[in-house]
């Protein structure tokens, strides 16, 4: 096909539009680079950041209450697997006879799903590269019947609340009459709790905020200079959100192929929400996906929730 207009590679124009855009904005996906994951993965393990141990508590406690509602020898799909760390709980619970972890990062996704394969030698594991806002097109060869959908971490609060639905929607659709989906939510608490986890003291969810700056001036050729923008994250109560932001601490210029944007000391570039729910709340979500038999178990002190549904 002969064209004289330059590639443009889709992310390209997806960061560019969010950065022309007013307030300018970075869809979350892009902290996810290798660095970034890694980032994130010391994040899980701050004092400050509750959700992953909580969460781990919850499954550590109920987790054969779970394991008895679930059939055995199911095909679990890990939506967002990461580094597949949590699968290797699930699977001392549950047993699943396939395990299926989507992920968006490719390299981190293949490396993981190995290391699966090393430690649970019987199972079956058949990674996927998706993105999770888009169609997940689970090729034919995962068995169909007794599948969980297993979408731990909270993740499902970076979604907006009406595309976190659409989400558990499409997660339904893969589902059978006899599948099933356990989803970690991250619930509302006091606000000095909140703002910890995020603002946390070795700053390290500031170099992850930060760091998506550094990814986008390899995808898009940018030149933002790092040390002109500071991490800034706050709960927003009327939308019961965690905000991440970065805000630019001197007037500056940042230019890309084919494009700049100039702006100004304090204006802020929006990186990602993250949403606290009530349990009733997110049961209406479940709900409204068109799932029933909802279960739900927390911790003491009602920080953090594992909800089961059935298709
Ligand atoms: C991946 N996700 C659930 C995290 C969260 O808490 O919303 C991402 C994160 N952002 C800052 N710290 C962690």
């Amino acid at each position: 096909m002969p064209t004289d207009s330059p590639v443009v590679h889709p992310a390209q124009e997806e960061i560019v539009s969010g950065l022309s855009r007013e307030p300018p904005m970075i869809p979350p996906k892009y902290f996810y680079d290798s660095h970034g994951s890694m980032l994130f993965e010391r994040i899980t393990r701050l004092p400050e950041y509750y959700p992953t141990r909580t969460e781990r508590s919850i499954m550590g406690t109920h987790g054969r209450d779970m394991a008895q509602r679930i059939p055995a020898e199911s095909t679990v799909i890990e939506l967002g697997a990461g580094n597949c760390e949590k699968a290797h709980e699930l699977c001392s619970l549950i047993r699943p006879a396939c395990y299926v972890p989507i992920d968006i990062s490719a390299d981190f996704l293949h490396d993981a799903a190995q290391a699966l394969r090393d430690a649970h030698p019987t199972l079956d594991v058949r990674p996927v590269v998706a993105d999770l806002a888009a169609d997940i097109d689970l090729d034919g060869e995962v068995p169909a019947e007794r599948r969980l959908v297993f979408y731990p971490g909270s993740s499902i609060g970076n979604f907006e609340p009406d595309d976190a639905a659409g989400l558990l929607s499409r997660s339904r659709r893969l589902l059978d009459g006899d599948g099933a989906m356990l989803v970690g939510v991250d619930l509302v608490k006091e606000e000095s709790v909140l703002h910890a986890a995020y603002n946390d003291a070795e700053n390290v969810t500031a170099a992850f905020n930060l760091n998506a700056l550094a990814h986008l001036n390899r995808l898009i050729g940018s030149n933002f200079d790092l040390r002109e923008w500071r991490h800034h994250a706050f709960f927003n109560h009327a939308r019961s959100r965690i905000e991440m932001h970065l805000e630019a601490l001197v007037d500056t210029t940042v230019a890309w192929m084919g494009g700049e944007r100039r702006f100004r000391r304090g204006e802020r570039i929006h990186t990602e929400n993250s949403y606290k729910y009530g349990i009733e709340d997110f049961a209406g979500l479940l709900d409204r996906a068109g799932f029933s038999s909802i279960v739900c178990w927390t911790d003491p002190r009602r920080w953090f929730a594992v909800f089961l549904a059935h298709a």
